[in-house]
């Protein structure tokens, strides 16, 4: 069987920055811009971005564009008893973060149709998580499944599967070559209404103001890592697999270096609109600017309803905001299921429409426990071990496997042949000893704090229930796909390089 290519190279880019702008980059930057030294902030982000960002995704558009596979291809390709690492990378995602990232689009589509009667009432908090979710009291009381959100997760899984039903070019590609201008443009729309608001100055300056004595701080940079990390869709294997559709002839280096421009660039435009909104709730309500803020969820759910309900015309602005939360969190998640599908093809010679219909199915299945009462917080619980512990242990591993066990050397040849931009010696450094130790370093700390005190103050029970289980399951279905045969002869083809 052929491997579907993509249509053009900027195709490609589109989808890898479709992947890479998400959820996160659009209340988590900022707020965590904000936390961390706001303009100050930008040091530390940046030295991510250069340093690990970009380096580790030339690597997976690298490996996935060398080995002509999906990651648990590419990695058995290079040595075969590594096959499992590939297959927990894709594996944690589409039976972990995909499940509860659907569920957040699904959060998103409802409160982008309740923004057409500010529907959330006078008090966006107690609407947000006892009305709207009904939060039960503890991780093991399930309660029951919302039906708002199990509607919207019908409508969000349909579309999923629509998109990748008609598969890489004709589904993927054509997606992304909507969903990124029209997300670009209304995200403008946004900003510069923003700064029309009476006060966005006030809130532009806290998010831009350096406070350059946090730099020392350790979290800081622990911060700017680990969001550089998610933020690019990196360790997820999604990268690899959207580099394996690329043709002989295609510039890796260029194309890495555009999409992590791209995505950050975009981070720091939507952080405008968030904070020059916040600035005018701010200044209308008379209160301090730490006074409104709040973290991740809060902030796009609780702290953005309020301010939208004070801006004239706010109902526009907010549907335009979780129109904007909508498409972004779409072009990610259908990333993170093809990911998985062009592993399982690769490996069990599956037919591609038929198993994208059975994934999504089952993922419906599975983002329902995320829709229930207790949603939230085995969301919370689920993403906080995948995030720090999977994504982190993955990107460490990479780096061994390509650095060490392939040869970083090689894959820079490969690259250096087909780009424009040619890679020096000092990539070898970084994907061999650098990026290993930083992401060593954030691991153990973080490991550190997780044996200090529970994380989020949930029982030691739930966590290793749910949150340890989630990791450890995972990897043994890793294992077991790995040790599985191979339905088809592509493990023994060469790389591009071997001709
Ligand atoms: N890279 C995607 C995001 O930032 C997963 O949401």
């Amino acid at each position: 069987m052929k491997r579907e290519q993509w249509k053009s190279q900027s195709g490609f880019l589109l989808a890898a920055v479709g992947s890479a702008i998400g959820l996160g980059n659009i209340w988590r930057f900022s707020y965590m811009a904000y936390d961390n030294g706001g303009g100050a902030f930008l040091i530390p982000y940046l030295v991510a971005l250069f340093t690990a960002g970009i380096p580790l995704l030339i690597l997976e558009f690298g490996v996935g564009h060398e080995r002509m596979g999906s990651a648990p291809l590419a990695y058995a390709k290079i040595k075969k008893n590594w096959e499992w690492l590939g297959w927990w990378a894709v594996t944690f995602v589409m039976f972990g973060v995909v499940l509860y990232y659907i569920v957040v689009i699904a959060w998103c589509l409802n409160f982008f149709i309740l923004s057409f009667n500010l529907g959330w009432g006078n008090d966006p908090n107690s609407f947000f998580f006892k009305d709207f979710l009904s939060v039960s009291n503890g991780p093991s009381e399930i309660g029951q499944v919302r039906a708002p959100i199990f509607v919207a997760l019908v409508i969000v899984w349909f579309l999923n599967w629509l998109i990748c039903y008609r598969g890489v070019r004709r589904g993927i590609e054509l997606a992304n070559k909507i969903f990124m201008p029209l997300l670009f443009f209304l995200t403008s729309v946004l900003v510069f209404w923003s700064l029309t608001l009476d006060g966005a100055i006030v809130g532009i300056r806290a998010y831009l103001t350096p406070d350059f004595s946090k730099l020392s701080d350790p979290k800081v940079w622990i911060d700017a890592y680990s969001q550089i990390f998610f933020t690019l869709s990196l360790g997820f294997g999604i990268m690899i697999a959207y580099a394996s559709y690329l043709p002989e002839k295609s510039n890796i280096s260029r194309n890495a270096i555009l999409t992590g421009l791209i995505n950050s660039g975009y981070s720091l435009f939507a952080g405008v609109a968030v904070f020059a909104v916040l600035g005018f709730m701010a200044t209308s309500s008379g209160e301090t600017l730490s006074e409104v803020v709040s973290q991740s969820i809060g902030l796009a759910f609780v702290a953005y309803p309020k301010a939208v309900s004070l801006i004239p015309g706010g109902n526009l602005f907010g549907a335009i905001f979780f129109f904007c939360l909508v498409v972004a969190g779409l072009s990610s998640s259908i990333s993170i299921i093809e990911a998985f599908t062009s592993a399982m093809v690769d490996k069990f010679h599956l037919r591609r429409k038929p198993f994208i219909t059975l994934i999504s199915i089952l993922g419906l299945l599975g983002s329902t426990i995320f829709a229930t009462q207790a949603g939230l917080l085995w969301l919370d619980i689920v993403d906080h071990f995948l995030t720090h512990y999977g994504l982190v242990a993955v990107g460490i591993l990479e780096c061994v496997l390509v650095g060490w066990l392939f040869g970083s050397k090689v894959l820079r040849n490969h690259i250096n042949k087909i780009s424009s931009i040619k890679l020096g010696i000092w990539w070898d450094i970084l994907i061999k000893y650098f990026i290993p130790l930083v992401l060593g370093i954030i691991l153990v700390g973080d490991l550190w704090q997780e044996l200090s005190q529970p994380y989020g103050g949930y029982s030691w029970s739930s966590l290793i229930l749910i949150g340890w289980n989630w990791v450890v399951l995972t990897l043994i279905v890793g294992f077991v796909l790995a040790s599985r045969s191979w339905k088809t002869e592509h493990h023994k083809a060469c790389g591009r390089s071997q001709g």
